[in-house]
């Protein structure tokens, strides 16, 4: 069945989750993070998202701003910055206004001017999300920005893979979605999407019950894999 549908993941997939702490260690406030801007990136991150997946199997459900919250303060303290106010908000401020990488816009405008249905499918919560979209400025490529927060739980739950057949009105089949979390791309895969796990880094691939149908390093393939 032809792809009509392409879904990205936001963090990470879109935008650069590492942007936030990479920006303020270049910044002369916060010589502090200068030599170890990515271990308190990376643990901010891995404490972000173990902290949505426990949300989601207890059914303790709070937005993403507040877990994305919780995970800094956890990897402030780790790196011996608990106490650093100024460099919280700064690091919070930053993730207002992530990068995107550098070929999204003109993947999304291929897939858009093709007459290719777009989205985001995120666990961010919508204000956080139409900051990121504002802020690269690729609103106009996007038919939609579908947030969890419409469901109450996060990924992987299937009631959030469900809200692109509501939202399109199209068949699994019909979706091509595209993540650079491994387990993300993993499990809608075994939900029943086409599934594209953007490995920029060169990971080994999740050890889960299901494999990703497509692997690429970047986005610029998703135009040829949705048959365009
Ligand atoms: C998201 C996280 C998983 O945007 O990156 O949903």
């Amino acid at each position: 069945m032809p792809i009509t549908t392409c879904v990205f993941d936001a963090y990470g997939t879109l935008f650069d989750v590492a942007a936030a702490a990479r920006q303020a260690a270049g910044e002369p406030d916060f010589v502090a993070i200068r030599d170890n801007w990515q271990a308190l990136a990376e643990n901010w991150r891995q404490k972000q998202l173990q902290y949505t997946w426990l949300r989601a199997v207890t059914g303790a459900h709070d937005d993403f701003w507040q877990v994305t919250q919780d995970g800094l303060d956890w990897a402030l303290e780790k790196a011996g910055h608990g106490g650093d106010a100024a460099l919280r908000e700064r690091l919070l401020a930053l993730y207002w206004e992530l990068a995107c990488y550098p070929e999204v816009p003109a993947v999304l405008q291929k897939l858009k001017s093709q007459g290719m249905n777009t989205a985001i499918l995120s666990n961010g919560s919508p204000k956080m999300l139409a900051g990121a979209v504002n802020s690269a400025g690729i609103g106009a490529l996007l038919d939609d920005t579908l947030s969890v927060e419409s469901v109450g739980v996060f990924k992987p739950d299937a009631r959030v893979y469900d809200l692109v057949a509501k939202r399109f009105g199209c068949g699994k089949a019909e979706v091509l979605f595209v993540s650079s979390n491994g387990w993300d791309a993993a499990c809608a895969t075994g939900y029943g999407f086409g599934c594209v796990w953007v490995n920029r880094a060169g990971d080994p691939v999740d050890r889960l019950p299901w494999r990703p149908t497509h692997e690429l390093p970047d986005l610029t393939g998703i135009p040829a894999l949705a048959g365009l």
